[in-house]
């Protein structure tokens, strides 16, 4: 018998509910809360078997697209990369040098009658819904058409509208780091003083609030017996600065040349004031990061193709275009380090109909070799991260160029693109995406529409009854197909419950062995989606399993 295909209902990011995602994560053991019998530690998150099996095939194909099978270059090169894993913990000079001691920074306010501590941004964000509004909107809004449709959806929803926040408030955050004080775009300043004059969420009178003070975000610890300031140390906020610290390393020791990068996946660690959205912003997580030297004069043509590149590999997870974007970067919210970035953001749940953050791809410049590299500022590294380029020593030499120029462009410090995504959040982001509420069909209320290569389970096999010899040859096909990939034998419950579950964990495929079968060597195939069945040959199943799977 073979069924035929009904379309999957599609969902608006909008209208998928982030706690009813939680739910099914912490039910069918995607995502539990750390520590969670001892009331959990915010910020801090374990990923079950499936939500563990899920981040490791988003890794996977992180390190093939990157490491293993990287795309040809720009001139149709191959592109060279290799791996790295660095230790979390560096010598904390490391983190003098890269800038993160004293520039990691969140601009934090107290309340000295309450006693309570805020992000100076979530503070704008309150006097905007509590305070008083016109002064809030008209400081955050782009023009006085904006500040009307936010001043209109404070007033009807208490909210501003859906997707202003991380757009804006984001951006005021990183001018308030930056330069100390808020530049409003309608072209008025505010002092962090001024600003503070406003009362404090839970004070009772005006005038407790402290100006805003810089708050680290590097967690430290202490290796070793003894616990002073001489012996702090720091978990690494990013995986980079490993990368940068093994330039010279990688160099010395394997068969690369510039252009050629470097990939990490690790965690990292953050003291994240305001950790949320589940597993958005955490303070442990991880990230899959490359750092690409390239020649300084070519480092716009690169930048260029890991911009497109990068955008290209996440529509390979199966995620959907109008859910994904490329946003640059405007001038005030480059970070220090970079003159040109590039995020990819997707459309979650809780951002749309915005975007948020998925992955950053930043042109570094020499900023973090050079601060690295003995000499110079740096009076603590014994070895220079600069690069010979014997190749560009032989071309000018064969231009005729004098023998000066040669010696001065030969060598130089290569110029760095570096793409730099989380781990743990593209787990969300798959996550987001297959998260499909079914209401309407008989048996699953959900089901998570990961694409096959990355579903933690490949799929079901199942006996339809158990008897009749059904059993047997369903546990036979079973041992053939779990020696390739992760499948699961269930032959409990009615097979109506078997196949509900199998959707809500997200497996595409489900094999049932039937009366049938036992006659002609077929079985029944069930596609998640679209529901259709078919029947194929037994001896079949691996192959068309496997083919299914390479898509
Ligand atoms: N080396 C550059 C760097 O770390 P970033 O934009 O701070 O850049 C890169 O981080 C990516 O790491 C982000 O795009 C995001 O996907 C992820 N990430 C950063 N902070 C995170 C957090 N607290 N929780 C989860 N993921 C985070």
């Amino acid at each position: 018998m073979t069924t035929d295909a009904q379309p999957l209902p599609r969902t608006a990011p909008e209208d998928k509910s982030m706690d009813d995602l939680v739910a099914l994560c912490k039910r069918r053991g995607f995502v539990y809360p750390a520590s969670e019998i001892y009331g959990g530690l915010r910020g801090f998150w374990d990923y079950g078997p499936l939500g563990t099996q899920l981040k490791n095939n988003i890794r996977d194909w992180w390190w093939k697209c990157m490491v293993e099978c990287p795309p040809l270059g720009p001139d149709g090169e191959p592109v060279s990369i290799v791996g790295l894993d660095s230790s979390i913990i560096q010598n904390p000079k490391t983190w003098e040098h890269s800038g993160h001691v004293g520039g990691f920074n969140d601009p934090l306010i107290d309340c000295t009658e309450s006693k309570k501590r805020y992000r100076a941004d979530h503070l704008l964000i309150y006097l905007i819904r509590e305070g008083d509004l016109n002064f809030g909107v008209s400081t955050v809004a782009a023009d006085e058409a904006q500040a009307e449709d936010i001043r209109e959806s404070l007033e009807k929803t208490g909210d501003p509208p859906q997707g202003f926040q991380d757009k804006l408030f984001v951006k005021r955050l990183k001018q308030y780091k930056g330069g100390g004080y808020v530049t409003f775009k309608l072209g008025t300043t505010a002092t962090p003083e001024e600003l503070a004059i406003t009362f404090s969420p839970e004070g009772t009178k005006q005038g407790t609030l402290t100006e805003p003070r810089t708050f680290n975000l590097m967690l430290d610890t202490y290796p070793g017996p003894i616990r002073d300031e001489e012996n702090k140390a720091y978990l690494r906020p990013e995986t980079a600065q490993g990368i940068f610290l093994n330039f010279k390393n990688v160099l010395d020791t394997m068969r690369v040349k510039v252009p050629f990068g470097i990939a990490q996946i690790g965690k990292s660690f953050r003291n994240e004031v305001t950790p949320r959205n589940f597993i958005f912003r955490s303070r442990e997580f991880e990230q899959m990061e490359m750092e690409f030297f390239c020649p300084p004069d070519e480092s716009q043509k690169w930048y260029a193709f890991w911009r497109d590149e990068r955008y290209k590999w996440w529509l390979s997870l199966g995620v959907s275009e109008e859910n994904l974007i490329l946003r640059d970067h405007d001038d005030d919210e480059l970070a220090h380090y970079s003159s040109a970035c590039v995020d990819v953001e997707y459309k979650y749940p809780f951002t749309a109909p915005g975007f948020g953050e998925l992955e950053g791809v930043a042109h570094r410049g020499c900023y973090d070799l050079t601060a690295h590299s003995k000499g110079g500022d740096n009076k603590d590294s014994n070895t220079k991260l600069d690069y010979f380029d014997q190749e560009l020593q032989v071309r000018l030499q064969n231009e005729g160029v004098d023998k000066e120029t040669i010696k001065e462009r030969s060598r130089y410090v290569p110029h760095v693109i570096e793409p730099a995504s989380g781990l743990t959040r593209a787990v969300l982001v798959l996550l987001c995406e297959a998260f499909t509420p079914t209401p309407d069909r008989d048996g699953s209320k959900y089901i998570m529409s990961f694409k096959p290569k990355f579903a933690p389970v490949k799929a079901g096999i199942f006996p339809l009854v158990n008897k009749d010899g059904m059993p047997e040859v369903a546990q036979k096909l079973y041992n053939e197909l779990r020696t390739k990939h992760m499948v699961e034998y269930d032959g409990k419950q009615s097979i109506g419950k078997r196949y509900a579950r199998m959707d809500e964990i997200g497996t595409p495929f489900c094999f049932t062995i039937d009366g049938q079968t036992l006659e002609d060597q077929t079985v029944t195939v069930r596609d998640r989606d679209t529901l259709a069945q078919e029947r194929i040959a037994l001896d079949q199943v691996s192959a068309w399993l496997d083919a299914k799977l390479a898509e």
